[in-house]
């Protein structure tokens, strides 16, 4: 197994940051991965996994060898009496692969439509969007792992599911007694697909689009549909755009914190979350901050979503992973010393 070398990077991150990885290998199978293990330098070396680059902040060339996931495959395992069981290689796009399940007839992921991004990567950070999660439709994953060389397979509750979190991205021994992060090679998902078929339409933005168009009991194809237009309309395309998603998680306060906030800003954004504990908007922090709009260097605040942030460089005058860094770190600084809340950034920083 030849990895290339000083492979550009530029086309395999969203936010389109030209940087390079000293080696990068493929990985189209289990026999990829067995062959990188039978290599005694390749299967020493540190190493990075790169999906669908979509999460990830590149700060300068990738020095650990980067595994690039390309395994392919979508197929029905198995269908019980409640569930249609649905595979994806991890390579896949994980919005075509929600168009596909939907096209099939097997309905269940299409408020997940059009987040960017492969199947491998959605269990790792628990990808979620208009009311569902990853975790609301899991099943089990099959992964490779780099220490010993053996296959495995997670089902929902190994995975440590939480809040854009999982068990993927706690470097090992995470708190609870395990952490997977850069151990393991997710190769293949599989999603539990509910024939008992539900709208969720609890979200804000769906809530109006029942209203604005009559339709009060809408098909998987019609949410799809809304999904699909609501991104459009406020999130940029990374192909036009780069951007990485939200930048930062929503962060959660007391009902005493968040009380505080509410008698400063009576306007804040904020969800009751079932634990007792309250969500707030990270977008409108951001936005209340003054911040919707602005450009430092070349990277940029996207002007109709405050929690994304975008790469406004050209080939000339690239946008570089540091400029991206020190906007972040800035947007930061101000929400604390505004609302004394501290944004975690959701993206990987390489
Ligand atoms: N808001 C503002 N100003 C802004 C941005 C947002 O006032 O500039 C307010 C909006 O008016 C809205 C609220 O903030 O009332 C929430 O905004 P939005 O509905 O756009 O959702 P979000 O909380 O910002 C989250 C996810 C998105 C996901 C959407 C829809 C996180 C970090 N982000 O965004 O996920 O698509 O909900 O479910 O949880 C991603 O993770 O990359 C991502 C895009």
């Amino acid at each position: 197994m030849n990895p290339e070398s000083h492979c550009p990077l530029l086309p395999y991150n969203t936010f389109g940051i030209a940087a390079r990885a000293r080696a990068l290998v493929r990985l189209r199978g289990l026999a990829d991965l067995e062959a990188l293990w039978a290599d005694p330098s390749l299967r020493e070396a540190d190493k990075f996994i790169l999906g669908g680059g979509s999460n990830i902040v590149l700060t300068g060339d990738v020095k650990p060898l980067v595994l690039k996931v390309e395994i392919l495959g979508r197929r029905l395992v198995a269908e019980t009496d409640r569930h249609w069981i649905v595979e994806a290689g991890a390579g896949e796009s994980w919005h075509d692969f929600v168009a596909w399940t939907l096209e099939q007839g097997w309905p269940g992921l299409e408020n997940m439509a059009l987040i960017p991004g492969t199947v491998g990567a959605a269990p790792v950070q628990n990808i979620g969007a208009y009311g569902v999660e990853m975790q609301d439709r899991f099943h089990s994953l099959q992964a490779f792992d780099l220490r010993t060389g053996q296959t495995f397979t997670l089902e929902a509750a190994q995975c440590g599911f939480g809040y854009r979190d999982s068990v993927f991205k706690h470097v090992p021994p995470a708190p609870g007694g395990y952490g997977l992060a850069g151990c393991a090679v997710i190769t293949h998902v599989q999603m539990a697909l509910p024939k008992a078929w539900r709208p969720e339409l609890g979200y804000l933005d769906l809530e109006r689009k029942v209203a604005e168009t009559g339709v009060q009991s809408p098909t998987p194809q019609q949410i799809f549909d809304w999904v699909c237009a609501i991104r459009r309309a406020k999130l940029p395309d990374p192909a036009v755009l780069g951007n990485a998603g939200s930048f930062f998680k929503n962060p959660t306060v007391t009902p005493e914190q968040c009380a505080d906030i509410i008698a400063r800003d009576p306007k804040v954004v904020h969800y009751p979350l079932h634990d007792g504990r309250i969500k707030l908007a990270a977008g409108w922090l951001i936005d209340a901050c003054g911040w919707r709009g602005k450009t430092v260097g070349h990277a940029g605040v996207y002007e109709k979503q405050a929690l994304v942030l975008v790469n406004r460089g050209n080939a000339q005058n690239p946008c570089t992973g540091g400029e991206v860094m020190t906007l972040a770190r800035a947007i930061q600084t101000s929400v604390y010393e505004r609302f004394g809340i501290r944004l975690e950034m959701e993206p990987v920083v390489v």
